[in-house]
């Protein structure tokens, strides 16, 4: 379900994405537990199976609990803790990552189901040292204040302007906008498109301005 506001932010379950990543696995399989929470290093069994994901650039082959979701496997199995769990049922919009360039909440997909798939975390945003353009629009707007919600609101973000760019029109989307062509993202489009991203602190006004600062 999406959270308040009428655009859903993070958008549901993917579609097909790309073939597998090839077999440079990290490893991670003999070197992390499995998401069963046993603290057994994961082998396959009849309700776990091995997926390959590329994340951040880099490509994994483990093993996953059929059960697990892929905000869990990102934070319990390649500890990668940016993505949030704020509540858990595709509301709020902290889970929030790239799933083959497209946002979606993290908390809601079957990390079974991303077989083959290149993951963007927010770790992913950076280059080394050298903050993604949008990170440092969030500094530069004090864009946060408790910074739960900040990575979700950023790779959102980057999914809505990825969309607004593709043509896909939001709620407040002139009718009179030319199919298919990219949508010129103001204030109300941008509010509207992260919607789905809830924020307790109440930065959405800086958080608008970042995104401006990063399509101008
Ligand atoms: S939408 Fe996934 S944790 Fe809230
Ligand atoms: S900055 Fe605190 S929840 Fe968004």
């Amino acid at each position: 379900m999406a959270a308040p506001g009428r655009t859903p932010g993070p958008a549901g379950p993917a579609g097909p994405g790309p073939a597998a990543a090839g077999p440079g696995a990290s490893g991670l399989a003999a070197s992390r537990p499995d998401a069963s929470g046993s603290g057994a290093h994961a082998s396959p069994g009849r309700h776990h199976s091995e997926v390959e994901l590329r994340v951040n650039g880099a490509p994994h082959v483990f093993t996953v609990d059929h059960r697990s979701v892929l905000l869990d496997v990102l934070r319990e199995q390649l500890g990668l803790t940016g993505a949030k769990k704020g509540c858990d049922h595709g509301q709020c919009g902290a889970c929030t990552v790239l799933v083959d360039g497209r946002r979606v909440n993290s908390c809601l997909l079957p990390a079974v189901a991303q077989d083959g798939r290149d993951i963007t975390t927010v770790e992913g945003l950076a280059d080394g040292d050298d903050l993604h353009p949008l990170q440092q629009a969030f500094l530069d707007r004090d864009a946060f204040q408790c910074g739960y919600c900040t990575p979700g609101q950023l790779c959102s973000a980057l999914g809505a302007v990825a969309e607004a760019e593709a043509g896909h029109p939001s709620h407040v989307t002139d009718p009179g906008t030319p199919s298919g062509r990219p949508v010129p993202l103001g204030p109300d489009e941008i509010r509207e498109r992260l919607s789905g991203n809830l924020c307790r602190c109440g930065a959405y006004p800086n958080i608008v301005r970042a995104v401006e600062d990063v399509i101008r």
